[in-house]
């Protein structure tokens, strides 16, 4: 199968790592997938294998096609394992420090022409990029949770981004079956700037009296038509990732008091209460299953 990249390398094996790791390898590019935490990688190896032969149970994929993408995709012990990559997507925790000294890292181990992509949510792509020897090979790559499920792709330019780089993850995006959107290099982009209506606005519902959490949830959910109300989808994505965001973006607009982010959602962040990842978040979970409010 012809991509665009032979061969990509994913750093973080997170919720969205993992994701992407998937989609990837089904299009036909040999995956390396990087972690600090190994035991991570070996979580996400482990939960792809079960989803691919879940999807075979269900006539979603054909045997070969599963065998296939699953001898593509491999663990990489280290970053110097990313080497012969031609892009590298970034899937690591929601920090400006440590994704600027990751990408530092990735300039002097993978080759003059890869690309390096980040997934951040709210991130400048030109902050990530600044005081890199080649920020015209950064640009910013967006998926949304689940990833394979959610088709749209933004793609985003920073100031010094080369055009050809888009290009390239644009066709790529479109390989993987996504749907690839050109988003300019701003806070949020547009998905996550559009979606603060949504999360913050409800938390402000919440705090102020109005309504419980889980109302809000079954009147935008049943009566409205979204898939997941907002406290449902802040459990999905983890607090620990959409709280730093709304903090970001907040921060971005230079404290724009629509943006402000709420205490509601930082109390359950200092709890420990992530949402889906830690069984507890707006709700409990139980094998995955939301049950009652927590
Ligand atoms: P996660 O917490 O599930 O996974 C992050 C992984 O990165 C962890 O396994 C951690 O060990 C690893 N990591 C941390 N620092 C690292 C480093 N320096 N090098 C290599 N690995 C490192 O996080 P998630 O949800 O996958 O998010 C990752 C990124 O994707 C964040 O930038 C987030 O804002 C963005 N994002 C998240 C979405 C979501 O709904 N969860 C949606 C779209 C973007």
């Amino acid at each position: 199968m012809e991509t665009r990249y032979n061969t990509i390398g994913i750093a973080g094996a997170g919720a969205m790592g993992r994701g992407i790791a998937q989609i990837a390898a089904q299009a036909g590019s040999t995956v390396r997938l990087y972690d600090t935490q190994p035991e991570a990688v070996q979580r996400a190896l482990a939960d792809l294998a079960t989803q691919w032969d879940r999807l075979q149970e269900k006539g979603r994929m054909e045997a070969g096609a599963v065998q296939a993408a699953k001898q593509r995709l491999h663990a990489a012990g280290s970053l110097q394992d990313l080497a012969d990559c031609e892009l590298v997507v970034e899937a690591i925790v929601e920090r400006l420090d440590v994704k600027k000294a990751l990408f530092a890292q990735l300039e002097g181990i993978v080759g003059p022409e890869a690309v390096l992509a980040t997934n951040t949510s709210s991130l400048s792509v030109t902050a990530i990029a600044n005081g890199l020897q080649r920020p015209q090979r950064v640009a910013g790559y967006h998926f949304f949770n689940p990833v394979p499920l959610m088709k749209v792709v933004e793609v985003i330019a920073g100031l010094k981004t080369d055009p050809a780089v888009c290009e390239g993850l644009t066709a790529y995006a479109r390989q993987m079956g996504h749907t690839p959107v050109q988003a300019q290099d701003t806070p949020g982009f547009i998905v996550n700037h559009a979606g603060r209506g949504y999360g913050t606005e409800a938390l402000r519902i919440v705090g102020e009296g109005v309504a419980d959490f889980a109302t809000i949830d079954r009147i935008l959910r049943d009566q409205v038509g979204f898939r997941l109300g907002p406290f449902e989808l802040m459990d999905l994505t983890g607090l620990d990732v959409s709280h730093p965001v709304m903090e970001s973006i907040y921060r971005q607009y230079y404290d724009e008091p629509r943006y402000r982010p709420s205490p509601i959602a930082a109390q359950r962040v200092a709890g420990g209460m992530l949402g889906r990842k830690t069984a507890e978040g707006f709700y409990r979970y139980a094998e995955g299953k939301q049950q009652v409010p927590a």
